[in-house]
């Protein structure tokens, strides 16, 4: 298990899927934690469950990203992981809906997962060159495989996510351009037993088990192995990896569309 002792993190998302499974993973490798959620009540519960910090965040409002580090920063006295993972799908193809829904649903997806992946990387990297000790940091975003097998059924959805893999990759060398110890990786979840697969499972019916058959496991994943995935970037094990992709995806993506 990596050993995160001393450490200090930040995860979004946190009430619930990946986002919990990341903090209780964190917390097992004796990171401090700080959760953020918009779900006040799910976030609260489940940080006090596990023994982290909790704040309310919509990690699209702006002005927020500066007192949810700066609280780390004053409750830890640094930060050294930043987990940008709360996320949502918006459900819009690109033919279909009002213009009207169109936009308001891709102005959303765009605002959340790829806006707010964005100003939680400026936020934390302020903070990271200042950590005591010298710049230092782990910055992990959470992609998705439709950033490279696109949603036909999501445009918003899929373009937020390419969006954060080019980001990934902007953000990870201009750290080390800069000469700063600041990584930063993408984890790139395929299909994962989580409430968001239940929205969509709502709208296409057999929705899971036809992206769990796109895996040559034939499964869908447990947030616990993403969480391992997240835990080892987090971590010092891999100090020459940055700008990385890292597919959790059970196969997915490696077998050849006709097998
Ligand atoms: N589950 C999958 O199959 C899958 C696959 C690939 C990528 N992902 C990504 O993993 C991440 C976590 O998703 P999950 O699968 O755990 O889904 P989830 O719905 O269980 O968790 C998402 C969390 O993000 C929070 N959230 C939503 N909007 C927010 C906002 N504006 N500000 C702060 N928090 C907000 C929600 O309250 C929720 O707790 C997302 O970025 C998602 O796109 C998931």
């Amino acid at each position: 298990m990596p050993d995160l002792s001393g450490k200090v993190a930040i995860v979004t998302g946190c009430a619930s899927g990946i986002g919990a499974a990341a903090v209780r993973r964190l917390v097992a490798d004796d990171a401090q934690v700080l959760g953020t959620d918009i779900n006040a009540e799910a976030g609260q519960e489940l940080c006090r469950e596990i023994g982290a910090e909790f704040l309310q965040q919509d990690v699209s409002d702006r002005s927020r990203w500066s007192e949810v580090v700066t609280h780390a920063i004053d409750t830890f006295g640094r930060l050294d992981i930043l987990v940008n993972n709360a996320g949502l799908v918006s459900g819009a193809s690109i033919g279909e809906g009002s213009d009207e829904e169109m936009f308001a649903a891709w102005d959303h997806v765009i605002a959340v997962n790829l806006t707010g992946t964005m100003a939680g990387c400026r936020a934390a990297i302020s903070a990271m060159v200042d950590n005591p000790g010298g710049a230092s940091g782990s910055i992990i975003n959470i992609a998705s495989t439709t950033a490279i097998t696109p949603l036909p059924t999501d445009v918003g959805y899929s373009a937020s996510k390419a969006g954060v893999r080019a980001l990934t990759k902007s953000v990870a060398t201009w750290c080390a351009k800069q000469g700063h110890a600041i990584r930063c990786n993408a984890v790139i979840p395929g299909a994962t037993e989580t409430g968001i697969l239940d929205a969509t499972e709502k709208e296409l019916p057999g929705f899971k088990a036809a992206v769990a058959a796109t895996s040559p496991m034939n499964r869908l994943a447990d947030p616990a192995e993403t969480a391992a995935a997240i835990a080892f970037l987090a971590s010092d094990e891999c100090p020459f990896m940055t700008g990385a992709d890292m597919l959790v995806d059970g196969g997915a993506l490696s077998i050849h569309p006709g097998f």
